[in-house]
């Protein structure tokens, strides 16, 4: 099964595309991480994205779309993935569905997490994230057993230099401009399953894992 998940910063695709590609059994590829851990390795490709994430846009198409579906066509993705952060505008959607297509593959479900934009910027503020394995916590809402570490891997918590208010605040207008549009892309393809991304983050994950086994489209 290969699935997209669409929603705007903060609205919980990485905590809830780790939940439920465990769950259902296939290879999560989120593309900000992915991007993140070339930094942190001090690559190329981190030294090309690092100052397009610094202000809070979109990295040039000509490097993420080579990035991700090089990770998709690896040999481990081949029992389906779960895409969190790719596609990001229209023409990543249509690199994807062609090289999908040449597989004789196609994307099954888009999930489009959706959350109020106070909610957002609230959850975004008290984000930290693992410097090793990129897991989520939140001081509030989901906090680390320990302090400052990382419950799965105990790497290093740190904030995220595009979690900012201000930054916050620009990567949701670039969200709404650019790849909100997907929303009726794959309405328009009969893939979206929208789910209510507020409440508890076990609940939003039952809505998911329930949506996608119920498979009820939304009608827009
Ligand atoms: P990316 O890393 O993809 O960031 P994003 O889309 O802005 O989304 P976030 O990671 O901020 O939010 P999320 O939905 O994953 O929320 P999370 O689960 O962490 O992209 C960063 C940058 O990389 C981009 O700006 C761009 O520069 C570049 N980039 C990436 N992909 C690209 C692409 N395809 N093309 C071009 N450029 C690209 O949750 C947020 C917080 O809320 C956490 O603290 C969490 O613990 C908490 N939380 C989660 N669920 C709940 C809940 N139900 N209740 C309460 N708190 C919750
Ligand atoms: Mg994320
Ligand atoms: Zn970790």
């Amino acid at each position: 099964m290969y699935i997209v998940f669409l929603g705007a910063p903060g609205a919980g695709k990485g905590t809830q595309a780790a939940t439920v590609a465990q769950e259902l059994k296939l290879v999560h590829i989120a593309s900000g991480d992915l991007f993140r851990q070339a930094i942190e390795q001090g690559t190329e490709l981190g030294l090309r994205a690092k100052s397009y994430m610094e202000r809070g846009i979109l990295v040039p198409d000509s490097i993420s779309i080579g990035m991700v579906l090089g990770r998709i066509s690896a040999p481990d993705c081949e029992g389906g993935v779960i895409l969190d952060g790719f596609p990001r505008n229209l023409k990543q959607a249509e690199a994807l569905d062609e090289i999908l297509a040449k597989q004789a593959k196609t994307i099954d479900r888009a999930v489009y997490i959706l959350v109020s934009e106070r909610e957002l910027l609230m959850r975004l503020s008290r984000r930290w994230i693992c410097r090793n394995c990129q897991t989520p916590y939140h001081t509030i809402n989901s906090p680390p057993k320990v302090w400052g570490k990382c419950d799965r891997c105990g790497g290093e918590l740190y904030q995220r230099p595009d979690d900012t208010v201000d930054k916050a605040k620009k990567r949701l207008e670039v969200y709404l401009n650019e790849t909100a549009p997907l929303i009726d892309y794959y309405a328009g393809a009969g893939k979206l399953l929208e789910v209510d991304g507020e409440g508890s983050i076990d609940e939003v994950s039952w809505r998911i894992i329930t949506a996608l086994g119920k498979g009820e489209f939304i009608a827009r």
